[in-house]
């Protein structure tokens, strides 16, 4: 049997044109872009507009990355999203965005793991390329965050924005691409903290949407942890060092957490991608939108290794070790 590898073929990323700044947030609750700025190091997020949906912003980043790919909607057979702001409870988003793109074979789903979800669904995609079940996956990372915040709690809203990135896979012979290709990827979830950050809300338990409760100081003492264990355990996974890799892309949380991490593990602060002062956490958008920036921005380059990390609700987290 031929040994199969996941191939990054290209990235695409948008976001929506309304931009809120912190000064703008301190409109409207007790804050201040100070504040902002040095908890958090975010200094505006996107906010979607009424009637825009994550199916909408993930379709535009999907027809950036297959553009940049050079790959046609057609070739698609596999499109995973991660969201946790779907647009309805069912059908999932994928599916929405599989029709949108004019995409008729293949299989759609959605992946829930809160921030960690685009290294769940780069993951779950991964597996079915690797196995055969899929050739050319579209995995995307869209989230519409604005629609579960609580306004009026200056603790979680001044955190999140709206966005979505998108990565096309293909499958190739693993004895032809040399090491390039998906070379690891590494999931742990702790549902006993499952109160340190949730949505108050959903169809099962309450009819509702719900908004996000978060215990931030608490995701915070976690984050750190979690995240060095899971680079740890992608690089060792695949047999290289952490001073291989030529990039860090974590999800894009709190400059403070990136800071944290990169301290703890030795890694230089430039080779850490950080482009949350423009865009706030957007969840499981954010990985792709950060490393759609550093591809578009000539940093990250054909045969860079590059580490891709998060941590989220659940508590999930993960990371996924690829040379370009
Ligand atoms: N503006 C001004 N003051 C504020 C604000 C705000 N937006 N939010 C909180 N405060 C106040 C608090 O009320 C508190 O006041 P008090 O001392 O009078 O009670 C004070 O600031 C300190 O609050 P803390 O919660 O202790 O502040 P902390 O330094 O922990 O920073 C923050 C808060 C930024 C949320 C931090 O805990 C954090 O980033 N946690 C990680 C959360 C996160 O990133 N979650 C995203 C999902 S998980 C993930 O993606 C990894």
């Amino acid at each position: 049997m031929i040994a199969r590898r996941s191939v990054f073929a290209g990235i695409g990323a948008h976001l929506p044109d309304r931009v809120v700044s912190n000064a703008d947030l301190a409109q409207q609750v007790e804050t201040s872009d100070d504040w902002i700025v040095e908890r958090t190091g975010i200094r505006r997020r996107h906010i979607a507009a009424a009637g825009e949906k994550t199916s909408d912003l993930g379709i535009a980043a999907a027809r950036k990355a297959l553009e940049a790919a050079g790959v046609d909607a057609g070739e698609i057979d596999m499109i995973v999203v991660a969201t946790a702001t779907p647009d309805l409870t069912f059908p999932a988003t994928a599916a929405r965005i599989q029709a949108a793109l004019g995409v008729t074979r293949g299989f759609a789903f959605d992946v829930q793991a809160v921030c960690s979800g685009f290294i769940y669904a780069l993951t779950m995609a991964d597996n079915a390329i690797v196995r055969g079940q899929a050739e050319t996956a579209l995995v995307i990372g869209a989230e519409t965050f604005s629609r579960i915040l609580d306004w009026s709690d200056r603790t979680t809203c001044v955190l999140f924005g709206d966005g979505a990135g998108a990565m096309v896979l293909k499958a190739a012979d693993a004895a032809t691409v040399g090491d390039r290709g998906i070379l690891s990827t590494y999931l742990r979830t702790d549902g006993r903290f499952h109160d340190l950050l949730y949505v108050d809300g959903g169809p099962s338990q309450t009819q509702s949407v719900g908004h996000l409760r978060m215990q931030g100081s608490a995701v915070f003492r976690h984050a750190v942890d979690h995240i060095s264990e899971a680079m740890i355990e992608a690089v060792a996974r695949a047999g290289v060092k952490m001073t291989d890799v030529d990039w860090f892309v974590p999800h894009q949380a709190n400059q403070r957490i990136l800071d944290g991490v990169a301290r703890k593990l030795s890694i230089p602060p430039d080779r850490v991608i950080s482009t949350l002062a423009d865009h706030g956490n957007t969840s499981a958008a954010s990985v792709p939108i950060a490393f759609d920036v550093a591809v578009r921005d000539g940093r990250i380059k054909p045969g860079h290794l590059v580490l891709m990390e998060a941590m989220g609700g659940g508590l999930t987290w993960g990371a996924a070790l690829a040379r370009i």
